[in-house]
């Protein structure tokens, strides 16, 4: 009965729907590790390995399937999955049963980035079948939609999917991948999305990584907010292309930037490094604060930056990065962070009380590396 009355008020009144990813996402997805090496069995063990490596006691809660699990048509023109994926309602049963979501992925074009069929022409059609496996989230991927839409009918395309997930009566997350076009910023929020990506693919090295999380993100962080968020795109803790101290700086970034938290690395088998980074509570409580403030650059000295994000509780989280190759003091004074007089410090990643600070906070940090602490007011 419950049930049926909350499908209701959903189809007649989407702000009753829009309590979905009132904190960023946070979860899994197959691409960056398995890309087309994805099937059941494996999604089925990573779920597995959500619960035992205490992913999802820490909110990693998402199992989300990227590309290439889709299928041909049946004759009524209903997606089915290939043979990777014999049985999806069956999968998402699983992943359910084990107290977790599942996600899944398609492209407003005819195909999708890797090839597969897109749902060009049969958005509500999908929407449905999705509904009906039970599935939690979509990341639409705009891919070959370029084929036969104009840039400027992206917002309507995606509200298109955007008011057919929400006619199921099935909260489904909503995942926009368009790369930043057309400032998606300005409308995401407004045809549905719950979070959107604002750049191209990350990948696992240290340039991509920063160039996307610092320089990207500087001007956005006013558009991110209790269920819309901006989407630097899925992390690469753990995958091998950067040393612990990178992705610790990767991690503290995110969190920062109250980026959606997927983990992209094969989790069956963490390193004590890539589990310490993954599960640091105090980083994912900054990501996950319900203010839902993401941070801004206050100052820049060279390779040394200094980023804030304000708290729910009046705490300010504060990130001393550095960008160079070699050893650099970072000082956050006080009169450019917008603290005075004496305040307590917690370092987020020694797990430390730093004591009192008055004035400023500075220090010596890591090349590539990151302090990042949270000062009491
Ligand atoms: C695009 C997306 C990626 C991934 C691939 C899959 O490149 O941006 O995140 O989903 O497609 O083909």
């Amino acid at each position: 009965m419950h049930r049926v009355t909350l499908i209701g008020l959903c189809l007649t009144s989407a702000s009753l729907c829009a309590n979905l990813a009132q904190t960023p996402p946070m979860g899994w997805n197959s691409w960056n590790k398995f890309a087309e090496k994805i099937d059941d069995q494996t999604v089925r063990a990573i779920a597995d390995a959500m619960v035992s490596s205490g992913m999802k006691d820490a909110g990693y809660i998402y199992v989300n399937i990227d590309d290439t699990w889709e299928g041909q048509r049946d004759a009524q023109g209903n997606i089915q999955s290939n043979s990777k994926f014999p049985d999806m309602k069956a999968l998402a049963d699983y992943v359910h049963g084990k107290g977790l979501k599942i996600g899944i992925y398609s492209s407003p074009g005819p195909k999708t980035c890797a090839g597969y069929e897109g749902s060009y022409q049969h958005e509500a059609q999908d929407a449905k079948t999705w509904a009906a496996w039970g599935i939690d989230y979509l990341k639409y991927d705009w891919c070959s939609a370029d084929k036969v839409y104009k840039p400027s009918e992206m917002p309507s395309v995606y509200k298109k999917m955007g008011d057919a997930l929400k006619a199921t009566g099935r909260p489904i997350v909503f995942s926009l991948c368009q790369y930043g076009l057309e400032k998606v910023w300005e409308w995401g929020a407004s045809v549905g999305g719950n979070l959107w990506r604002t750049t191209d693919d990350i990948q696992d090295n240290w340039d991509s990584m920063t160039k996307i999380g610092f320089d990207k993100q500087l001007t956005l962080a006013r558009y991110a907010g209790p269920g819309h968020w901006n989407d630097p795109d899925m992390l690469e803790i753990g995958n091998g292309g950067m040393n612990p101290t990178e992705y610790r700086t990767h991690m503290s970034l995110w969190a920062m930037l109250a980026a959606p938290l997927l983990a992209g690395n094969d989790i069956r088998s963490m390193n004590a490094d890539t589990r310490n980074i993954l599960l640091n509570k105090e980083v994912i409580a900054i990501d996950q604060d319900p203010l839902g403030q993401e941070a801004t650059r206050v100052s820049r000295d060279g390779a040394a930056e200094v980023w804030t994000r304000q708290l729910a509780n009046g705490d300010l989280a504060v990130a001393l990065f550095n960008r160079s190759e070699g050893m650099t003091e970072v000082d956050a004074r006080w009169e450019i962070i917008g603290l005075k007089g004496k305040h307590k410090a917690h370092d987020l990643w020694l797990h430390q009380e730093l004591g009192t600070v008055r004035d400023s906070y500075s220090a010596e940090v890591q090349a590539h590396g990151v302090i990042l602490v949270r000062i009491a007011r």
